[in-house]
């Protein structure tokens, strides 16, 4: 990403403060880092686990009480493509669709997760803000493809019939089913 886009980032008028409770929050966490800049990308993970992505606020926070740029920070959030800038859903699905999973037909489980959470390749995370669908490249469990997870959940064998009984724990985790 280049300048222009870090600039867009940072100079863009809606950037706003962070809010008591998310002070409050942040706080904790760089406390638990001691407060230190050698340790941002700790830092960064405990934020995004919190918030499951790295809202702007919480990032110009953060540079501020570490005392670094925050470019150096945007630059660090964007270098990890685990790190996302975009709000994530509470349940990251990650399909698998590298060659073991793909020639076993990852395909059309991508698209009736897609289907069932009315999410797009554009727009991954579905309106009720519970999941975020997304591909990778390999779960490592090329042997039993094709895989998937759902969080440190893997699923092996998956064929889109077990989509329903997949996602019903996580909504029954919700109350909603
Ligand atoms: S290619 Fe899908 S788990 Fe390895």
């Amino acid at each position: 990403m280049g300048n222009e886009n870090t600039n867009n980032f940072f100079l863009a008028e809606r950037r706003r403060n962070v809010n008591e409770q998310q002070q409050q929050k942040l706080d904790e966490i760089l406390k638990k880092h001691e407060y230190k800049s050698n340790l941002v990308i700790a830092i960064m993970q405990d934020v995004q686990k919190e918030y499951h992505y790295l809202p702007e606020e919480a990032l110009c926070y953060i540079a501020k009480e570490l005392k670094m740029s925050e470019a150096k920070i945007y630059g660090v959030a964007t270098f990890y493509e685990n790190f996302s800038l975009e709000p994530k859903g509470k349940f990251v699905i990650k399909i698998c669709d590298g060659t073991a999973c793909h020639v076993r037909k990852s395909v059309p489980i991508l698209e009736e997760f897609r289907k069932t959470l009315g999410v797009t390749q554009e727009k991954p995370t579905s309106d009720d803000m519970l999941f975020t669908v997304e591909t990778v490249s390999c779960l490592g469990a090329c042997g039993l493809a094709p895989a998937m997870s759902i969080d440190d959940q893997v699923y092996k064998q998956v064929n889109p019939d077990r989509l329903e009984q997949i996602l019903e724990r996580y909504y029954e985790e919700e109350g909603q089913q």
